[in-house]
Protein backbone atom coordinates (compact mmCIF):
# COMPACT_ATOMS: atom_id res chain seq x y z
CA UNK A 1 0.00 0.00 0.00
CA UNK A 2 1.31 3.22 -0.79
CA UNK A 3 2.13 5.87 1.13
CA UNK A 4 -0.42 9.26 1.65
CA UNK A 5 1.66 12.90 2.19
CA UNK A 6 -0.41 15.77 2.32
CA UNK A 7 0.24 19.53 3.00
CA UNK A 8 -1.26 21.63 5.37
CA UNK A 9 -1.01 24.95 4.31
CA UNK A 10 -2.88 26.60 7.28
CA UNK A 11 -4.04 29.92 7.22
CA UNK A 12 -0.63 29.95 4.06
CA UNK A 13 0.50 32.06 1.82
CA UNK A 14 -1.11 35.50 2.63
CA UNK A 15 -2.10 36.60 -1.15
CA UNK A 16 -3.66 34.83 -4.48
CA UNK A 17 -0.14 35.52 -6.03
CA UNK A 18 1.82 33.59 -3.63
CA UNK A 19 -0.59 30.96 -4.11
CA UNK A 20 -0.56 30.81 -7.27
CA UNK A 21 3.10 30.72 -7.29
CA UNK A 22 3.16 27.33 -4.79
CA UNK A 23 0.58 25.69 -6.83
CA UNK A 24 2.54 25.90 -9.63
CA UNK A 25 5.36 24.61 -7.46
CA UNK A 26 3.51 22.27 -6.91
CA UNK A 27 2.15 20.91 -9.95
CA UNK A 28 5.91 20.21 -10.97
CA UNK A 29 6.21 18.33 -7.82
CA UNK A 30 7.49 14.47 -9.06
CA UNK A 31 5.49 11.42 -7.32
CA UNK A 32 6.24 7.72 -7.56
CA UNK A 33 5.54 4.61 -7.26
CA UNK A 34 1.96 4.14 -5.49
CA UNK A 35 2.83 7.44 -3.08
CA UNK A 36 -0.05 9.53 -3.26
CA UNK A 37 0.38 13.48 -2.25
CA UNK A 38 -2.52 15.86 -1.64
CA UNK A 39 -2.51 19.69 -0.76
CA UNK A 40 -4.81 21.39 1.56
CA UNK A 41 -4.82 25.42 0.74
CA UNK A 42 -7.30 27.76 2.60
CA UNK A 43 -10.42 27.75 1.22
CA UNK A 44 -10.34 30.85 -0.70
CA UNK A 45 -7.78 29.37 -2.95
CA UNK A 46 -9.22 25.40 -3.00
CA UNK A 47 -10.66 26.78 -6.91
CA UNK A 48 -7.32 28.15 -8.21
CA UNK A 49 -5.15 24.59 -7.15
CA UNK A 50 -7.79 22.63 -8.36
CA UNK A 51 -7.10 24.47 -11.63
CA UNK A 52 -3.10 24.26 -11.33
CA UNK A 53 -2.25 21.01 -9.01
CA UNK A 54 -3.21 17.58 -11.04
CA UNK A 55 -0.38 15.47 -9.67
CA UNK A 56 -2.12 15.58 -6.33
CA UNK A 57 -5.54 14.97 -4.61
CA UNK A 58 -7.13 18.30 -3.12
CA UNK A 59 -7.62 18.55 0.40
CA UNK A 60 -10.01 21.34 2.57
CA UNK A 61 -8.95 22.02 6.51
CA UNK A 62 -12.41 22.51 7.24
CA UNK A 63 -16.12 21.72 6.34
CA UNK A 64 -19.44 22.25 8.05
CA UNK A 65 -21.92 19.12 9.09
CA UNK A 66 -24.68 19.60 6.83
CA UNK A 67 -25.27 20.87 2.96
CA UNK A 68 -28.27 22.79 3.83
CA UNK A 69 -28.45 24.01 7.52
CA UNK A 70 -28.36 28.00 7.86
CA UNK A 71 -24.75 28.59 8.90
CA UNK A 72 -22.99 31.78 8.13
CA UNK A 73 -19.81 31.89 7.27
CA UNK A 74 -19.27 28.11 6.36
CA UNK A 75 -18.95 25.82 3.69
CA UNK A 76 -21.29 22.55 2.97
CA UNK A 77 -19.71 18.80 2.27
CA UNK A 78 -21.65 19.42 -1.21
CA UNK A 79 -19.47 22.88 -2.17
CA UNK A 80 -16.41 20.97 -1.61
CA UNK A 81 -16.78 17.84 -3.16
CA UNK A 82 -18.07 19.78 -6.06
CA UNK A 83 -14.73 21.74 -6.53
CA UNK A 84 -13.56 18.18 -6.57
CA UNK A 85 -12.25 18.14 -3.21
CA UNK A 86 -11.06 14.31 -1.87
CA UNK A 87 -9.68 14.96 1.53
CA UNK A 88 -10.83 17.26 4.16
CA UNK A 89 -9.14 17.72 7.61
CA UNK A 90 -11.13 17.23 11.13
CA UNK A 91 -10.39 17.49 14.10
CA UNK A 92 -6.94 19.39 13.93
CA UNK A 93 -5.81 20.68 17.10
CA UNK A 94 -5.94 24.07 16.43
CA UNK A 95 -9.31 24.19 15.59
CA UNK A 96 -10.06 21.95 18.88
CA UNK A 97 -8.06 24.72 20.57
CA UNK A 98 -9.24 28.15 18.84
CA UNK A 99 -12.59 27.87 17.90
CA UNK A 100 -13.29 25.11 20.73
CA UNK A 101 -14.33 22.41 18.16
CA UNK A 102 -15.51 19.64 20.68
CA UNK A 103 -15.47 16.21 19.89
CA UNK A 104 -18.85 16.14 19.33
CA UNK A 105 -18.55 18.88 16.56
CA UNK A 106 -15.75 16.69 14.87
CA UNK A 107 -17.35 13.87 14.82
CA UNK A 108 -20.24 15.29 12.83
CA UNK A 109 -18.21 16.84 10.67
CA UNK A 110 -16.26 13.64 9.65
CA UNK A 111 -19.31 11.26 9.56
CA UNK A 112 -21.10 14.32 6.92
CA UNK A 113 -17.33 14.25 5.22
CA UNK A 114 -17.88 10.26 4.62
CA UNK A 115 -21.43 11.38 3.64
CA UNK A 116 -20.57 13.85 1.09
CA UNK A 117 -18.15 10.76 -0.69
CA UNK A 118 -14.79 12.47 0.66
CA UNK A 119 -12.29 10.81 2.79
CA UNK A 120 -11.83 12.92 6.51
CA UNK A 121 -8.30 13.13 7.51
CA UNK A 122 -9.53 12.94 11.49
CA UNK A 123 -6.81 14.63 13.87
CA UNK A 124 -6.38 12.95 17.17
CA UNK A 125 -3.37 13.84 19.69
CA UNK A 126 -2.71 14.69 23.50
CA UNK A 127 -1.43 17.62 24.55
CA UNK A 128 1.68 18.25 26.55
CA UNK A 129 0.63 17.71 29.95
CA UNK A 130 -1.20 14.12 28.87
CA UNK A 131 1.75 12.90 27.47
CA UNK A 132 3.84 14.06 30.42
CA UNK A 133 1.05 11.94 32.78
CA UNK A 134 2.78 9.17 30.84
CA UNK A 135 1.37 6.30 28.08
CA UNK A 136 -1.67 4.98 29.66
CA UNK A 137 -2.98 8.39 30.18
CA UNK A 138 -2.38 9.16 26.23
CA UNK A 139 -4.07 6.07 25.59
CA UNK A 140 -6.87 6.93 27.96
CA UNK A 141 -7.08 10.20 26.29
CA UNK A 142 -6.82 8.85 22.42
CA UNK A 143 -9.35 6.11 22.92
CA UNK A 144 -11.54 9.60 23.98
CA UNK A 145 -11.12 11.21 21.22
CA UNK A 146 -11.75 8.41 19.08
CA UNK A 147 -15.09 7.04 20.57
CA UNK A 148 -16.24 9.59 23.01
CA UNK A 149 -19.28 11.48 21.26
CA UNK A 150 -19.88 9.26 18.43
CA UNK A 151 -23.56 10.23 17.69
CA UNK A 152 -25.51 6.63 17.75
CA UNK A 153 -27.77 7.93 15.26
CA UNK A 154 -25.14 7.64 12.13
CA UNK A 155 -22.80 4.34 11.61
CA UNK A 156 -19.59 4.76 13.80
CA UNK A 157 -18.17 1.89 12.31
CA UNK A 158 -19.03 2.26 8.81
CA UNK A 159 -17.26 5.41 9.86
CA UNK A 160 -14.46 4.71 10.68
CA UNK A 161 -13.66 2.26 8.01
CA UNK A 162 -13.72 5.26 5.33
CA UNK A 163 -11.96 7.69 7.58
CA UNK A 164 -7.49 8.47 7.06
CA UNK A 165 -6.33 9.09 10.86
CA UNK A 166 -3.41 11.26 11.53
CA UNK A 167 -1.95 10.85 15.05
CA UNK A 168 -0.37 14.62 15.75
CA UNK A 169 0.37 14.88 19.18
CA UNK A 170 -0.48 18.35 19.97
CA UNK A 171 3.02 19.11 21.52
CA UNK A 172 4.76 18.23 18.53
CA UNK A 173 3.22 20.61 16.13
CA UNK A 174 5.91 23.05 14.75
CA UNK A 175 3.83 26.39 15.82
CA UNK A 176 2.99 24.58 19.11
CA UNK A 177 6.08 26.63 20.62
CA UNK A 178 7.43 23.47 23.22
CA UNK A 179 10.03 22.65 20.29
CA UNK A 180 9.82 19.74 21.15
CA UNK A 181 9.59 16.34 18.29
CA UNK A 182 8.01 13.25 18.54
CA UNK A 183 10.17 10.37 18.18
CA UNK A 184 9.03 7.68 15.17
CA UNK A 185 9.50 4.66 17.88
CA UNK A 186 7.36 6.37 20.37
CA UNK A 187 4.53 7.41 17.31
CA UNK A 188 4.47 3.47 16.15
CA UNK A 189 3.51 3.06 19.70
CA UNK A 190 0.58 5.64 19.57
CA UNK A 191 0.04 4.68 15.75
CA UNK A 192 -0.31 0.60 16.90
CA UNK A 193 -2.65 1.76 19.59
CA UNK A 194 -4.79 3.75 17.29
CA UNK A 195 -5.22 0.75 15.55
CA UNK A 196 -5.89 -1.33 18.24
CA UNK A 197 -8.92 1.17 19.45
CA UNK A 198 -10.33 0.49 15.98
CA UNK A 199 -10.37 -3.12 15.55
CA UNK A 200 -11.76 -3.38 19.82
CA UNK A 201 -14.22 -1.31 18.59
CA UNK A 202 -15.41 -1.93 15.11
CA UNK A 203 -13.72 -4.86 13.72
CA UNK A 204 -12.36 -2.87 11.64
CA UNK A 205 -9.24 -0.97 10.28
CA UNK A 206 -9.41 2.94 9.13
CA UNK A 207 -7.85 3.96 5.64
CA UNK A 208 -4.70 4.72 6.74
CA UNK A 209 -3.14 6.01 9.97
CA UNK A 210 -0.29 8.69 9.28
CA UNK A 211 1.44 10.48 11.64
CA UNK A 212 1.76 14.77 11.47
CA UNK A 213 3.98 16.99 13.73
CA UNK A 214 7.05 19.08 12.53
CA UNK A 215 7.75 16.57 9.85
CA UNK A 216 10.59 18.03 7.73
CA UNK A 217 13.31 17.10 5.03
CA UNK A 218 15.32 15.88 7.80
CA UNK A 219 12.80 13.82 9.99
CA UNK A 220 10.20 12.32 7.57
CA UNK A 221 12.52 9.38 6.66
CA UNK A 222 13.26 8.38 10.55
CA UNK A 223 8.75 8.41 10.18
CA UNK A 224 7.70 7.22 6.62
CA UNK A 225 10.45 3.97 6.64
CA UNK A 226 8.15 2.53 9.64
CA UNK A 227 5.82 -0.06 8.01
CA UNK A 228 3.41 1.13 10.57
CA UNK A 229 3.16 4.34 9.39
CA UNK A 230 1.07 5.56 6.62
CA UNK A 231 2.01 8.64 5.71
CA UNK A 232 2.71 12.03 6.97
CA UNK A 233 0.42 15.22 7.50
CA UNK A 234 2.74 18.18 7.22
CA UNK A 235 2.42 21.81 7.84
CA UNK A 236 5.13 24.26 7.96
CA UNK A 237 7.59 21.81 5.54
CA UNK A 238 5.20 22.22 3.10
CA UNK A 239 5.20 25.78 2.24
CA UNK A 240 8.46 24.97 0.70
CA UNK A 241 7.59 22.87 -2.11
CA UNK A 242 11.43 21.45 -2.90
CA UNK A 243 10.94 20.54 1.20
CA UNK A 244 7.70 18.72 -0.02
CA UNK A 245 9.34 17.05 -3.08
CA UNK A 246 12.03 15.71 -0.11
CA UNK A 247 9.23 14.69 1.72
CA UNK A 248 7.27 13.11 -1.05
CA UNK A 249 10.26 10.54 -1.92
CA UNK A 250 11.05 9.85 1.64
CA UNK A 251 7.31 7.93 1.37
CA UNK A 252 8.03 5.97 -1.82
P1 LIG B 1 3.73 21.09 11.36
O1 LIG B 1 2.12 21.06 11.34
O2 LIG B 1 4.20 20.14 10.32
O3 LIG B 1 4.05 22.54 11.06
O4 LIG B 1 4.13 20.68 12.73
C1 LIG B 1 1.42 19.87 11.20
C2 LIG B 1 -0.05 20.11 11.41
O5 LIG B 1 -0.42 20.95 12.24
O6 LIG B 1 -0.89 19.46 10.73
Amino acid sequence: MGKLVVANWKMNPASEAEAKKLFAEFGAIKIQGETEAGVCPPETYLTLAAGLVKNMALGAQNVFWDDREAATGEVSPAMLKDLGVKYVITGHSERRAKLNEDDAAVWRKTAAVVQGGMTPILCVGEPLAVRQAGEDKVREFLLHQLTGDADAKISYCSIMRSVVIAYEPVWAISTSGTGMEESPEDAVKMINFIREILKNNCNTAALKVIYGGSVNADSAPGFLKQPEIDGALVGRASLNAEEFQKIIEAAA
